[in-house]
């Protein structure tokens, strides 16, 4: 199958552009006819027509960016992230509160009608058992990090900080369903379960007997390659009536919850 040119002429921000995901979306864009702007921490120029490099942990950096980023951008996917053997509050501070920081400070440079896609995870699943926690984190910046970590239990045990930041990310994307409505520009998620990429050996790590379970249910672990075109689809312009979804990208794994959850077959 083969589709062509999905993205002729739009100005594309991929963050985590450097390995794993990012790199393929990267090289899925460019070759659907986007000009890739990437942005990473570890210095890359595969598959980007200008590379950014800069801490997505790290408030000043953020804004210092989105400064020297052009206007003119007609998507963003927020693909960076760090796994749950990393420090949590580093965790926190890149896959959320870096993430919503960075998107807020680029919306003025979108054009009307952009796309702004969140690489998610299965990971946040279950964000309803975390209501609570997930309300207290909506106004939460770097420094209040720590302390939030402390009073709602979400550091590395189990990895909770990662599930947390994956929870409420899927809810943020949500909320910000009509945020941008007057000027057509949406939100969306992705959830992919396990990926082959260099963090996976880290989730195996941390998840220990849950991702045993995982592994003996699932036929295969995804590539990068299963993530990026739906990704890419999200960008493009044939979901403009997609808006605070969550695609779950992984080969069958929460419906397979859902229907053992439920006595389903
Ligand atoms: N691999 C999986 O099993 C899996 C499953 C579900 C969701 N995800 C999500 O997909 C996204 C991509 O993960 P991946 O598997 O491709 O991992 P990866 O480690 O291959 O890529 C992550 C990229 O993010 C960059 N990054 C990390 N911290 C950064 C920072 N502070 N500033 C700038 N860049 C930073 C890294 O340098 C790296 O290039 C992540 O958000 C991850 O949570 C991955």
């Amino acid at each position: 199958m083969s589709v062509q040119n999905l993205l002729a002429g739009k100005k594309i921000v991929v963050t985590g552009s450097a390995s794993g995901i990012g790199k393929e979306t990267a090289r899925l864009l460019t070759a659907q006819g986007a000009t890739v702007l990437g942005v990473d921490l570890n210095k890359s120029f595969d598959h980007v027509e200008e590379f950014y490099r800069a801490d997505l942990s790290d408030g000043p950096t953020i804004e210092a960016l989105v400064d020297v980023l052009p206007s003119g951008i007609d998507g963003i996917a927020n693909v960076a992230g760090l796994p749950p053997t990393a420090p949590a509050e580093k965790v926190l501070a890149v896959n959320l509160v870096g993430l919503k920081h960075f998107t807020e400070l680029m919306i003025d440079k979108l054009n009307d009608g952009a796309s702004i896609v969140n690489l998610a995870s299965l990971a946040g699943f279950g964000w309803q058992q975390s209501v609570e926690a997930i309300k207290a984190s909506e106004n939460l910046g770097y420094a209040g990090i720590k302390d939030f970590i402390a009073k709602w239990s979400v550091g590395n045990e189990g990895g909770r900080s990662y599930f947390f930041s994956k929870e409420a990310l899927v809810v943020w994307t949500m909320q910000n369903r009509w945020t941008w409505r007057d000027r057509g520009i949406r939100m969306n998620a992705v959830s992919p379960g396990p990926v082959d990429t260099p963090i996976l050996q880290d989730f195996l790590e941390t998840l220990g007997a849950r991702a045993e379970e995982d592994a003996r249910v699932m036929d295969r672990p995804g590539t990068p390659e299963d993530i990026a075109p739906v990704v890419a689809f999200l960008l493009s312009d044939m979901t403009s009536w997609l808006r605070g979804t969550n695609i779950h990208t992984d080969g069958g794994m929460a419906s397979n919850i859902l229907c053992d959850m439920h006595g389903f077959s």
